[in-house]
């Protein structure tokens, strides 16, 4: 469900302070504290301040970044009500700062009614916009299941002092499908299988008529293509596999797309080589970087970004069942190549290799997947950081850059030849698992033999895709990184 907020940017000051029509409104003000001096607001005039910091003194406020205190009315001032978020010390603001912070505003702005204005103070350009979006994600709900809903109280959201040149469109475009990816991430995979994430691209598709052109491709259509790797895992399933692809065309008809490709399984049980039971209600987050791929697909239509593109969403569900794959079976991918599947559940990487060669039709400049490969790569990196795979120097440093850009951070890992003999098989060309070591390098070498000649880099996003415990959701990565990235592109 989409954040109902409206977000304005005023580039004026706010000086009429006693306007009879701030009666309903909450101000918000941002104030730092370096070595014991106040950072407030350039445009708060002098008597405010020294109102504010009379106030302050007799409560136990640091200015500390995230910190909020609750002022209630002011003197001169017409505001309901006024909070104090603190920024930190200035000299540690930096785009972690910025999100936490976001964040924290969201979370208190979101409790008041009506129209929250915020004054910001020094606050670097660059950082702006990470604070925007963190602003407008924290506002997301999903309770499309819950019989009772909660109906947000804030209207508007309205930000005084930020840099005149910055424009709200990319970060809205950005907000909105960070949110698609994060509503087809939460829903319950009984809803959410491979055809409705087909029907979901196919609303896209309609929604941006003219803009996204979509082919889908069922059973059927894969099997004619002989993409038997693909099939091997939808199959076991009683609801039919999707290879779904759209493309957008922001760019000239000459000039050759970025193809992004997504894992879409809508669950993950393991199939035959099941999964054991404890959390594995979070396998419904398997469909993450198909999600995210749509995601970026509705955020490139809304920002109109002169760049082609292609998205290509991989959906199956992995199932045990009298029709699925056993550990052992070898099956003939798309490409040629026999793979001997050793274990069921290293199933993102049949249905990738028969998409990554899928693709080539498009002669594509480049190739980024995405997916919740392996729980190696969250044992590796935790949820901070996305696991970067590329051979290629320079599409690595390229998503490095825009992951911090964009505070939706990569780190890059090998692919190199030296891991591949783990994926040896005796029976076949290549075994789909690698051993006990080294698991999210050794997925990235197994795709790394279907992307031969192509540029490419992976993202495993099996740590990165979703939060667990209390804060259980889709968190909507790598949206920001992506869209940031083609931005760079775009603009070269
Ligand atoms: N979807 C999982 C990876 C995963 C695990 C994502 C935990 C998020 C959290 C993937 O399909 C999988 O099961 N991978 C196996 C590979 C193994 C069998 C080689 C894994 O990581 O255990
Ligand atoms: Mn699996
Ligand atoms: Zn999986």
């Amino acid at each position: 469900m989409l954040t109902p907020v409206n977000l304005h940017l005023n580039p004026a000051a706010l000086t009429d302070w006693q306007n009879p029509q701030y009666q309903t409104d909450t101000l918000v003000i941002l104030a730092g504290r370096t070595d014991g001096q106040w950072q407030w607001p350039a445009q708060l005039p002098e008597a405010l301040v020294s109102q504010l910091q009379a106030r302050l003194e007799s409560r136990d406020f640091e200015a500390k970044n995230g910190e909020v205190l609750s002022l209630g009315q002011l003197a001169d001032s017409a505001f309901r009500d006024v909070l104090v978020v603190g920024t930190g010390s200035a000299e540690k603001y930096g785009p972690a700062q910025v999100q936490s912070l976001g964040s924290q505003l969201s979370r208190m702005v979101n409790g008041c009614q009506g129209h929250a204005r915020v004054l910001v103070n020094d606050l670097p350009p660059a950082l702006q916009p990470g604070l925007l979006l963190a602003a407008l994600n924290g506002g997301y709900q999903f309770q499309d299941y819950k019989s009772k809903k909660s109906p947000p109280k804030l209207s508007d959201l309205t930000f005084y002092g930020m840099d005149a040149g910055l424009s709200l469109d990319f970060i809205k475009a950005v907000h909105a499908g960070q949110s698609l990816a994060r509503d087809l991430g939460n829903t319950p995979p009984n809803i959410c299988h491979p055809e409705y994430m087909a029907e979901q691209a196919q609303q896209l598709a309609a929604d941006f008529d003219g803009l996204l052109e979509i082919s889908v491709l069922g059973m059927d259509e894969m099997a004619e293509l002989g993409m038997n790797a693909f099939l091997a895992v939808a199959k076991g399933s009683e609801r039919p596999g999707r290879l779904v692809t759209l493309q957008y065309r922001g760019a000239g008809d000459d000039s050759a797309p970025v193809v992004l490709v997504g894992k879409g399984i809508t669950f993950d049980t393991g199939g035959i080589s099941i999964k054991p039971a404890a959390g594995m209600d979070e396998m419904k987050f398997d469909m993450c970087g198909a999600a995210a791929v749509l995601g970026i697909m509705r955020a490139l239509c809304l920002a109109g970004l002169k760049i082609n593109v292609v998205g290509a969403i991989a959906c199956a569900e992995n199932m045990p069942s009298g029709r699925a794959s056993r550990p052992g079976d070898i099956v003939t991918s798309m490409a040629g190549k026999t793979v001997e599947i050793l274990n069921t559940d290293a199933e993102g990487r049949l249905v990738l290799c028969d998409t990554l060669t899928y693709v080539r039709r498009f002669e594509p400049a480049l190739v980024v997947d995405m997916a919740t490969l392996t729980g190696a790569c969250v044992v590796a990196l935790g949820k901070v950081v996305s696991g970067l795979f590329s051979p290629d120097n320079e599409l690595a440093a390229e998503l490095i850059e825009a992951g911090l850009q964009s505070h939706d951070r990569v780190w890059r890992m090998p692919v190199l030849e030296d891991y591949q003999e783990l994926l040896d098989s005796p029976f076949a060309d290549v075994g789909n698992i690698g051993g006990p070591t080294a698991g999210a390098v050794t997925a990235a070498c197994f795709l790394a033999r279907f992307t031969e000649g192509l540029r490419w880099a992976h993202l495993d996003i099996a740590g990165t895709a979703n939060l667990s415990g209390a804060n259980k959701g889709a968190t909507g990565r790598p949206v920001p990184l992506i869209m940031q990235f083609l931005k760079n592109r775009a603009a070269t």
